[in-house]
């Protein structure tokens, strides 16, 4: 079972000149996964929260682009917070991890790399069942 301690900061290169900045990123290199889709959030209001959700399988490498905002981590016994500010660094999250995104600054950017296609069955939307199957391991994550 995952827990907030296997969330951790991966250090992308940075390609840097007087003209701006680049950061490449590599599936099965600089993230543990093949990368199946990749999608942002953007026009997120200043001060807004998302999230509220955990995945099955689904792993993920989030990057602030532009911006900042803030991943607030659940594995079921502790919670830690991530700020996100700097488009270098991306916040690896394996499956069976609550996030909540708060404090999100205007304009901010949220790159999200992904393992699977989008499938709802993967989400866990309720908290109480995202509870009891963390602290069920034999259920691999239940079912809604
Ligand atoms: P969701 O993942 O809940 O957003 P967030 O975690 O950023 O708050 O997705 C919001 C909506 O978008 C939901 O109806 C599912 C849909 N969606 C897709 O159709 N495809 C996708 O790749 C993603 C990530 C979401």
């Amino acid at each position: 079972m995952s827990s907030v301690d296997d969330c951790r900061l991966i250090d992308l290169e940075k390609i840097e000149d007087l003209t701006g900045s680049l950061s490449p990123l590599y599936g099965q290199v600089d993230v543990p996964f093949v990368i199946k889709r990749v999608y942002y959030l953007y026009d997120v209001p200043g001060g807004a929260d998302r999230g509220g959700h955990a995945h099955r399988a689904l792993q993920q490498l989030i990057v602030a682009a532009s911006g900042s905002f803030n991943l607030v981590l659940d594995d079921g016994r502790n919670k830690r917070t991530v700020t996100l500010n700097r488009s270098y660094y991306g916040l690896y999250v394996p499956p069976m991890i609550w996030r909540d995104m708060t404090e999100f600054c205007t304009g901010a950017i949220y790159l999200a790399f992904v393992s699977m296609p989008y499938e709802e069955s993967d989400y866990i939307r309720d908290y109480q069942k995202f509870l009891s199957s963390v602290h069920t391991p034999a259920s691999g994550g239940g079912t809604d």
